[in-house]
């Protein structure tokens, strides 16, 4: 791959290199949800798996030269349905892995599941290959919501799937999604509780979004009134800490101990690792920081089509510093800043002032974070590191 120089460097200069994950991208699902723009595409017939390991291993052998000598602090394989994979095939991608990249002992290794596709014995299977987290898509336990997001489990199938998945793990996610239509606050309340009940560790809650180039998009649902959504976010906060989680990022929630460090390593800014169908990755190097994605079409992609990469401009990477680090209820250390842009706190020392005077943002001599007004108003908080 070579690189497109967008802006020569210069002012880019990391002393040390940030943590390194490695993102699998698995892009066939079941049937395609209505709200869903993510590269998943329904499955006819098999899937290639054998066929497809093989590509992923290809891609991580094209970027090693760009990460010579550095481990792997985590491993995320998502999708799409990768529980659609059998144990066997996620064993032949994760062996294929290790022969290629040293993990650090340790390492995090997410799998995402779909309740409609996994039972126990499948998920030994995962963890035998060396799987150590789950990260189950439940949405919600409403049989009617389930209906109307056109998921293909029940509520009772997304109950078994936590307490199979539970059985072998002891670190589980479980996404839902608030704000869905017709749904009432003390319904959204149900689906949290339930969630807490069936005795997950982790729970991610998304406000739905309707997407472009989605179903719900052309022939759009009615949602509840954006103030019930975010009276939504707030009770769904308040729940949680009552219950024993800590809210760690705008939608992340964990028991202590529970934090999903594959994400952390985002919103930290860490550098990633990008294969399979539409991955992105990003590589930082002494003196550019650079993004490559892989072709976007499964087809496309499993008959060899090139990634591309391109050089971050230095002008860009406060925007996206900012982007992932304000996601974080606790912010990060202000030394952060330097550390993985490699430009000068000075850069945005004006745009943290401005946002500090509006309230969006605070600061003490070693923290940035976002206030709570910032984290309900994030993209205005955004717009101060666009100027
Ligand atoms: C790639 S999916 C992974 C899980 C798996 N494919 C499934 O759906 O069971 C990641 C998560 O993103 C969330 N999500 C997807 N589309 C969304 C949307 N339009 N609005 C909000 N959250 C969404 C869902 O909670 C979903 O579980
Ligand atoms: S199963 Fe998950 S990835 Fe697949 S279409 Fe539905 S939400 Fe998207």
């Amino acid at each position: 791959m070579n690189p497109v120089v967008v802006e020569r460097p210069g002012a880019v200069k990391l002393a040390a290199l940030p943590p390194l994950a490695l993102y699998v991208h698995i892009p066939w699902c079941v049937r395609k949800c209505p709200y869903c723009d993510f590269n998943s595409h329904e499955r006819a017939g098999g899937l290639p798996e054998a066929e497809y390991v093989q590509k992923l291993l290809v891609d991580l052998e094209k970027l090693l030269p760009s990460v010579w000598g550095r481990r792997l602090v985590s491993v995320f394989i998502g999708g799409g349905t990768p529980s659609l994979f059998s144990p066997e095939s996620i064993d032949a991608l994760l062996s294929g892995a290790r022969a290629r990249l040293v993990l650090e002992p340790g390492a995090e290794i997410t799998l995402e599941a779909n309740p409609g596709t996994v039972e126990a014995a499948r998920f030994r299977g995962f963890r035998d290959a060396g799987v150590n987290r789950i990260s189950i898509g439940v949405q919600s336990f409403d049989e009617g919501m389930l209906k109307k997001l056109g998921r293909i489990h029940s509520g009772g199938e997304a109950r078994r799937a936590i307490d199979a998945a539970l059985a072998s793990f002891e670190r589980v996610n479980a996404d839902l999604m608030y704000g869905l239509p017709g749904q009432s606050i003390d319904m959204a309340r149900a689906d949290v509780e339930q969630a807490v009940a069936a005795g997950v560790p982790h729970i991610s809650a998304y406000q739905l979004t309707i997407e472009p180039n989605t179903v719900f998009f052309s022939r759009p649902p009615k949602l509840p009134p954006h103030d019930a959504c975010a009276d939504m976010q707030v009770m769904i906060e308040e729940l949680l800490r009552e219950r024993g989680f800590e809210q760690y990022e705008t939608s992340a929630f964990a028991r202590p101990g529970q934090r999903c460090r594959h994400n952390l390593n985002y919103w930290q800014f860490g550098d990633y690792l990008g294969i399979g169908a539409g991955a992105h990755g990003k590589i930082s190097f002494p003196d550019r920081v650079t993004r490559h994605e892989q072709a976007k079409q499964p087809d496309a992609y499993l008959k060899g089509a090139a990634a591309r990469e391109t050089e971050v401009p230095a002008r860009e990477l406060p925007f996206e510093f900012m982007l992932n680090a304000l996601r974080l209820v606790e912010g990060v250390p202000a030394t952060l800043f330097q550390e993985r842009t490699g430009l000068p706190f000075a850069a945005i020392s004006r745009c943290v002032t401005q946002a500090e005077e509006k309230g969006l943002l605070e600061r003490d001599l070693k923290h940035i974070r976002p206030t709570a007004k910032g984290r309900r108003f994030l993209n205005d908080l955004l717009q101060e590191f666009l100027k």
